[in-house]
């Protein structure tokens, strides 16, 4: 998998992408980033990537000139299974979208800063909007670190316990039980019994009752759909 990031601060990106998870796929060789910085295809020597908005109003607009390039001369070299513009109106980001896009090939993924993009280059080179939830960050790449690890967790062979992230939350639209390690009782609080028994059918029974009543309790409307 090959995600490339066009950004007008790729240094932002730096530190999550170097740690834990997202290290070791890269160094496991089963997920490559590349962040591009957009200001190298800038519109004049002083970096200017984004210009006032028609109409009036405060705020800037990422310019199609520098975005355009941009994805011309990374299309020559990339064929992208999507194009992907991080923004506040875009569509929730959620388990089932992750899954399908941990299957992807390519993608690329475009940070918008000030008031957004030109809306020329969604309307011509965007295949895909996301949001990562309803607020308004300062900027895409926050968003796009999210998107990134999300995805990344899936790829077979990242994660050490291949099932694990089968049993994340969200996986079967239920909310992760309760989890406990040693000790068993600290200072009086105590793991429950059902745990410590080594009954491995009672557990994976008591560990569903709890998921099931999280999510009553916290997220009912995931079990609305079924
Ligand atoms: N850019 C700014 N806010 C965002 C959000 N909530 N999701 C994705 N990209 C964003």
């Amino acid at each position: 998998m090959h995600i490339h990031i066009l950004s007008v601060i790729p240094e932002l990106m730096e530190s999550p992408l170097s740690h834990s998870i997202l290290k070791r796929a890269k160094e496991k060789g089963l997920l490559s980033v590349t962040l591009h910085p957009l200001r190298k295809w800038a519109v004049n020597e002083y970096g200017q990537v984004d210009d006032y908005q028609y109409g009036g109003g405060a705020g800037m607009v990422m310019m199609c000139e520098p975005l355009e390039k941009a994805i011309l001369e990374l299309q020559k070299e990339n064929k992208f299974d999507e194009i992907i513009y991080l923004t506040p109106d875009g569509k929730t980001l959620n388990q089932p979208m992750v899954n399908t896009l941990s299957l992807k090939n390519n993608l690329l993924l475009i940070c918008g800063h000030y008031k957004g993009i030109d809306q020329r280059i969604r309307d011509h080179y965007v295949t895909m909007e996301i949001s990562i939830g309803d607020y308004v960050l300062s900027g895409g790449e926050t968003a796009a670190i999210v998107l990134v690890d999300a995805i990344g967790r899936l790829i077979p062979g990242v994660l050490n316990d291949e099932t694990s992230a089968l049993t994340d939350s969200f996986q079967d639209n239920l909310l992760a039980p309760p989890v406990y390690t040693r000790p068993a009782d600290y200072k009086g609080w105590k793991v429950p019994d059902i745990l410590l028994s080594g009954d491995l059918k009672k557990i994976e029974e008591w560990r569903y009752e709890e998921a099931l009543k999280r999510t009553q309790e916290r997220r009912p409307d995931l079990l609305e759909g079924e």
